[in-house]
């Protein structure tokens, strides 16, 4: 274990920890993004340089695939690996039926492209993300930049329609200019509070034009491995 951490870093740092466990040598690995995912891989990364697992890993963002190159582990893209053993990331909320919200960081599109092509998918959380029901934290969702303002219109007037909830819709920013993912698009977050059909609001999201993809994970997720504070480790 690194140094002294805060328990929810100790939380987190479990997390992955166990999930390790879930790689073997020679697999092709979806390697998350985020601050827990972070901790998977330089525990991967630890692994390959001391105990010479052999594995090659496919990256969710930018941010992580410099990561995983500084660690020692192998990339390469989801072209090249074109089918993956095990996908493990981190979530934003996750509910007793395994579904999440992601795209905290921004990377959603990439994690759900690499998570939805793996035998596998684990998710790595503090017990903070365990909701009751879908929808605290606000609902990601990535957009073409042409005409972001109208497909936000056509968004807020959905959500109307479908009785939502909670229904504020902003442009994520980074400073005082859109933020840009990877792929080069925006996110609206979307403030919902609670989502009540977490299904049927991922479909109809991604049937408009413009939205490019929601941060809602149905029946992906295979396990969630729950980090405390106190070093204690749950898998769901
Ligand atoms: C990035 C994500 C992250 O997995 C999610 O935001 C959780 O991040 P963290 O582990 O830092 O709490 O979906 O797009």
């Amino acid at each position: 274990m690194p140094g002294e951490l805060s328990p929810i870093d100790k939380a987190k740092f479990v997390a992955a920890k166990r999930a390790c466990d879930y790689v073997e040598d020679g697999m092709r690995v979806g390697l998350g993004t985020g601050s827990t995912a972070a901790w998977l891989v330089r525990c991967l990364g630890e692994m390959v340089r001391e105990e010479g697992l052999k594995i090659r890993g496919v990256p969710t963002s930018t941010r992580t695939a410099e990561l995983a190159r500084e660690v020692g582990i192998e990339v390469i893209s989801l072209d090249e690996a074109k089918w993956l053993d095990v996908t493990i990331d981190g979530a934003d909320e996750f509910d007793a039926d395994l579904n999440l919200i992601k795209g905290g960081g921004g990377a959603l599109l990439q994690e759900k492209i690499v998570a939805t092509a793996s035998d596998q998918m684990v998710v790595i959380a503090d017990v903070g993300k365990e909701v009751g029901q879908l929808g605290a934290f606000p609902l990601p969702v990535e957009v073409i930049p042409f005409g972001w303002q109208t497909t936000r219109a056509l968004v807020e007037e959905t959500l109307i329609s479908m009785d939502v909830l909670g229904r504020d819709v902003s442009l994520r920013m980074n400073g005082e200019v859109p933020f840009v993912t990877d792929e080069g698009n925006h996110i609206l977050d979307l403030h919902l509070n609670r989502i009540g059909n977490a299904r049927q609001l991922a479909m109809v999201l991604n049937q408009m034009p413009g939205v490019v993809e929601n941060g809602l994970f149905i029946d992906i997720c295979d396990a969630v491995i729950i980090g405390y504070g106190d070093g204690r480790v749950e898998v769901r």
